[in-house]
């Protein structure tokens, strides 16, 4: 019987099993590389890491206040959120900004959590590590305070 053959197999590799695991594990997560693939594509049109363009430049982002790049003119959308950057709340304005910031100047969203998550990892990767500073947590906990009151 079918069933009894495909219980043999699970039994007979549970180290495939492992390894399945591990890679969902992975996309969660999000993979950089994939990312920075991802991110010229579909960013690249109008942001890059070290110059501003149609949009702010991205080194740093992760971390850094919303609306905060000098030489970078925001809207007022922008400007305004207050709080930084986290990888969640990066996560949601990739869902849609306007819905995070009515009125901001970026249309685009990432249907595909496995992509927005891929292009969050590259932005982090050219980001300074996360808490340099003491109090990072509280400032997160506010950020979270902050979107929620929205
Ligand atoms: C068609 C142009 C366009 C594309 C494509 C685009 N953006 Fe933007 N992005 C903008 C503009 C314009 C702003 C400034 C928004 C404002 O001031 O309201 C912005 C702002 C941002 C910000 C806020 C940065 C800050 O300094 O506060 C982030 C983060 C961001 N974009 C990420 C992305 C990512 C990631 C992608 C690709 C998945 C992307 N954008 C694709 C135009 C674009």
């Amino acid at each position: 019987m079918a069933t009894t053959r495909i219980h043999r197999l699970v039994l007979a590799f549970p180290a495939g099993l492992a390894v399945v695991a591990g890679a969902l594990a992975a996309q969660a997560a999000g993979d950089p590389v994939a990312g920075k693939a991802q991110y010229e594509g579909t960013c690249g049109g109008c942001h890059s890491v070290d110059a501003n363009r149609i949009g702010p430049m991205h080194r740093g982002v992760v971390g850094r206040r919303p609306g905060s790049v000098a030489g970078y003119d925001y809207s007022p959308a922008v400007r305004r959120l207050g709080g930084l950057w986290t990888t969640a709340r990066l996560d949601q304005w990739l869902q849609g900004p306007q819905a995070l910031a009515p009125g901001a100047k970026m249309y685009l969203s990432v249907a595909d959590p496995a992509k927005r998550a891929d292009i969050i990892a590259y932005l982090a990767s050219v980001s300074p590590p996360a808490e340099p500073v003491r109090g990072a947590r509280h400032q997160r906990a506010r950020t979270v305070d902050a979107g929620a009151k929205r």
